[in-house]
């Protein structure tokens, strides 16, 4: 359906889209997970028609989106990452003006918005002025302005960022009931659960570029076999981590200010031997957590670097 082809946007020096490529296929969730400036709103306001490029090409159901930007607009809803909202109008008000730009009006504008309120969730509130609204119900009138017109593919630009649980539940929700419907979408996010729940196939993107790509569980078996031990410590010395590097069976440690990151193959071998270093370097030892791989994980391993820093 969506072809990225070596897609480059440079602002000044900063390559914030360094020579990407991925394809959206129809009917699926397609997740960019990646940091902060990590360059997925950049990728966005791309596709989006918004931004011209800097290199590469983006094609829709084969054509190259910049040829008839207007048509592939109507194809297209975007849930963008800021509020785009009036806030002194209602909700039903914002509808209304989002629908009119998309060229609705009378009881086909009245009747598309009775459906997206259903499916937003928002019916009881939907007359009341959106600064009376929670955080929360922003974020779900934008998605419903975004999805007025019947876009074959929504865009949706970090959705859940700084929401109650019960809205971010809503909007997971709404998203599956959506891609049930047969809606293709692209959903960004930096939380790593959120993506590993929605989506079928995922890219992780940082510092402007694709560092892997793949189903959940091809990525997850990227690092496979390995187990990740994270201690928390009071305190971290150089002669700590020595001993720990020379132990048999680590792959890697890393360190972030008082926790030590250790991934290898088997932690019921080396565990006790862990601990034991630990507790002869007199380093106190808060907590230890085992874990088995996870996207985050996956991009430890790839970066070397937290996904929430
Ligand atoms: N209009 C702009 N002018 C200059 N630099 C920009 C502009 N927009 C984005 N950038 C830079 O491009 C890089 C990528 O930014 P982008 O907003 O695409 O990242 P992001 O992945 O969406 O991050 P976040 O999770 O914080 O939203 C960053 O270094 C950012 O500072
Ligand atoms: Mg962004």
């Amino acid at each position: 359906m969506l072809k990225v082809e070596n897609l480059e946007k440079n602002f000044g020096t900063i390559k914030a889209v360094d020579g990407i490529s991925f394809e959206v296929r129809k009917g699926e969730v397609f997740g960019l997970l990646g940091p902060n400036g990590a360059g997925k709103s950049t990728t966005i306001s791309v596709i989006s028609t918004l931004l011209p490029p800097s290199g590469g090409v983006i094609l829709f159901e084969g054509k190259d989106i910049f040829a008839d930007p207007k048509a592939i607009q109507r194809k297209l809803g975007v849930v963008p990452q800021d509020i785009a909202l009036y806030p002194t109008l209602s909700g039903y008000e914002n509808l209304s003006f989002w629908g009119n730009l998309y060229g609705l009006s009378g009881g086909e504008l009245k009747k598309r918005i009775d459906e997206v309120c259903e499916i937003i969730g928002l019916n009881g509130r939907i007359k009341d002025r959106v600064d009376k609204y929670s955080g929360g119900m922003k974020r779900r009138l934008n998605i419903g302005a975004a999805l007025l017109h019947m876009p074959e593919l929504l865009i949706m630009d970090e959705p859940t960022v700084g929401i109650d649980p019960q809205s971010r539940n809503h909007i997971l929700d709404t998203v599956l009931a959506l891609s049930r419907q047969g809606m293709t979408i692209i959903y960004t996010s930096h939380y790593m659960e959120e993506v590993e729940y929605l989506c079928s196939r995922i890219c992780i993107m940082d510092q402007g570029r694709i560092i892997a790509s793949g189903s959940k569980d091809e990525l997850v078996e990227m690092i496979s076999g390995k187990t990740m031990i994270g201690l928390q410590m009071e305190s971290i010395d150089q002669e700590l981590l020595n001993s720990l590097g020379s132990m048999e069976g680590i792959d890697r440690i890393e360190q972030q200010e008082n926790q030590i990151q250790i991934r290898c193959e088997n932690a019921d071998l080396i565990l006790a031997d862990i601990i034991a270093r630990v507790t002869a370097s007199g380093n106190h030892l808060r907590s230890v957590a085992v874990k088995k791989p996870n996207l985050e994980a996956v991009f430890l391993h790839l970066t070397g670097k937290a996904l929430r820093d």
